[in-house]
């Protein structure tokens, strides 16, 4: 666990057949639906049973029928298959009457967690999402196979109306049908709606024997995305905790606020959102170029630091994707300190599983922001607290990350964003840029090894 994984090893074929789809490498679908799930309310002791042995069922039927293994996964390179993938929360563990993985994060739920990260009071949160944690026990993905989009969503569909019979049969429900479709550029890439290319830098589970990069070595450690899985077989019985954040993003506010800036310091709005982001629309870095260079293609392109912008005259600390994962930025001058922060910094990354939404009704957009750790406490939410939402991180006076620095109310006080006047100026100017990004709802889940979902169904 302490390397990445060799694919061709005896390990790989062990561990791929153990753990769910989705963890190692994201599904890449178009279409996918989340389903948070209800074991039921008994109302005593007597109904518990039956609700107990219902869910275990549900469970067994979801294992034989539909969880799709890191195996299958790998082995549908097309994505011709549709890809289900099945979570239980803390309060799921509970009801089912087993041991929960460890993990204070987890076994509190997010919204005892909220305030840490200075989210909307539960009062404000969206009223889809507002339901008792002790209610929330799953958490079902289901991505539909690569096709149009039409079939897809019939796909999607036939799905639920087959768990939602399953689980009526002992009382469970689907508490919210949550449907993510991916939006994607002109050349076909995926993007958020602020519309800049996004999952692209994500740490690397598999080593695929490429050279070792000079700069940033995406490559990372199993460990940093699995924990054993209690229930699970001795060897190979990993899980992994996952974040399920829905986040409404404003495009109006924030396309406005780009312009605000442009205006003032007398720049191209298009640098302004990359000082923001830390890249350009098309997934240039900031940090290396001073326009969207065509045809970049981030996949290739991973390896790069903030060495030689240690001021942050290019890109700034404030930058999105400098404030969650600063690449060793903070160690300059002493050798050996370097080496030691990069590892911890490095222990803070998360695989990044989101997808963006659409909701017609309200006529709002957003990210289905989700991430896969092995330890909620250190990685997402020292991410968002003290990074994103840390006033003085990376440097002091540096002010929250414009995409998804939350304030918290005026109990703290914040700096605005600390521009450079021009592309590798070291001159500044603060100007305020505010928040764009809502906090809707959500939760922390556990995703089981396979052999841990069989002996939690008692199958
Ligand atoms: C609506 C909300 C969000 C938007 C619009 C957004 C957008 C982006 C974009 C455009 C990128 C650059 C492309 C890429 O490397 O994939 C990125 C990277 C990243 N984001 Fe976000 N993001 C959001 C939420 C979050 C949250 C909540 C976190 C964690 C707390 C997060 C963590 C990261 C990380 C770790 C990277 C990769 C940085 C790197 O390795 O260079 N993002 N995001």
């Amino acid at each position: 666990m302490k390397k990445p994984l060799n694919p061709n090893s005896a390990e790989a074929t062990e561990l791929f057949k153990e753990l769910q789809g989705n963890i190692l490498k994201g599904h890449g679908r178009d279409h996918a639906m989340h389903l948070f799930i209800s074991f039921g309310s008994p109302k005593d002791e007597a109904s518990h049973v039956t609700f107990l042995n219902g869910a275990r069922d549900w469970i067994s039927h979801m294992l034989a029928d539909h969880v799709t293994s890191a195996e299958a996964q790998i082995n549908d390179p097309d994505k011709e298959e549709i890809l289900t993938i099945l979570l239980l929360s803390s309060q799921g563990y509970e009801f089912l009457g087993e041991n929960r993985p460890e993990g204070g994060a987890f076994r509190e739920g997010m919204r005892e967690r909220s305030h840490k990260l200075n989210d909307p009071k539960f009062d404000k949160w969206s009223p889809r999402y507002q339901h008792n944690a002790e209610d929330i026990h799953a958490l079902v993905i289901v991505a539909a196979p690569k096709s149009d989009e039409e079939s897809a969503k019939t796909e999607l569909e036939k799905m639920r109306v087959s768990i939602e019979s399953e689980l009526k049969k002992f009382g469970g429900a689907i508490l919210v049908d949550q449907r993510g479709r991916q939006e994607r550029n002109g050349e076909g890439r995926a993007i958020e709606h602020f519309g800049y290319v996004d999952g692209v830098s994500q740490p690397q589970f598999i080593d695929d024997g490429r050279d070792k990069a000079k700069k940033f070595d995406q490559r990372a450690p199993l460990k940093i995305v699995l924990d054993k899985d209690r229930h699970g077989c001795e060897n190979y019985g990993y899980g992994s905790f996952f974040v399920y954040r829905l986040l409404e993003q404003n495009v109006d506010s924030f396309n406005g606020a780009v312009l605000d800036v442009a205006r003032e310091l007398d720049v191209d709005p298009q640098l302004v959102g990359a000082m923001g982001v830390g890249r350009f629309k098309n997934g240039t870095p900031v940090t290396t170029f001073d326009a969207p260079e065509t045809g970049y293609r981030p996949s290739k392109d991973e390896d790069f630091d903030y060495d030689d912008d240690s001021d942050g005259n290019r890109c700034p600390y404030h930058g999105h994707i400098r404030k969650t994962n600063p690449r060793g930025d903070l160690g300059h001058g002493v050798v050996g300190f370097i080496r030691n922060l990069l590892a911890r910094e490095n222990t803070r990354r998360i695989a990044r599983r989101g997808i963006t939404y659409t909701d017609e009704k309200n006529n709002t957009v957003g990210l289905i922001f989700m991430c896969f750790q092995s330890d909620i406490n250190d990685q997402f939410e020292f991410m968002q607290k003290d990074w994103a939402n840390g006033n003085n991180f990376s440097r002091f006076g540096t002010g929250l990350d414009p995409l998804i620095g939350q304030d918290g109310g005026p109990q703290e006080k914040r700096d605005f964003p600390n521009w450079p006047t021009e592309y590798d100026s070291e001159e500044r100017k603060r100007i305020k840029f505010g928040e764009h990004v809502k906090f809707l709802g959500g939760e922390y889940f556990f995703a089981p090894s396979i052999s841990g979902l069989k002996k939690l169904a008692k199958c």
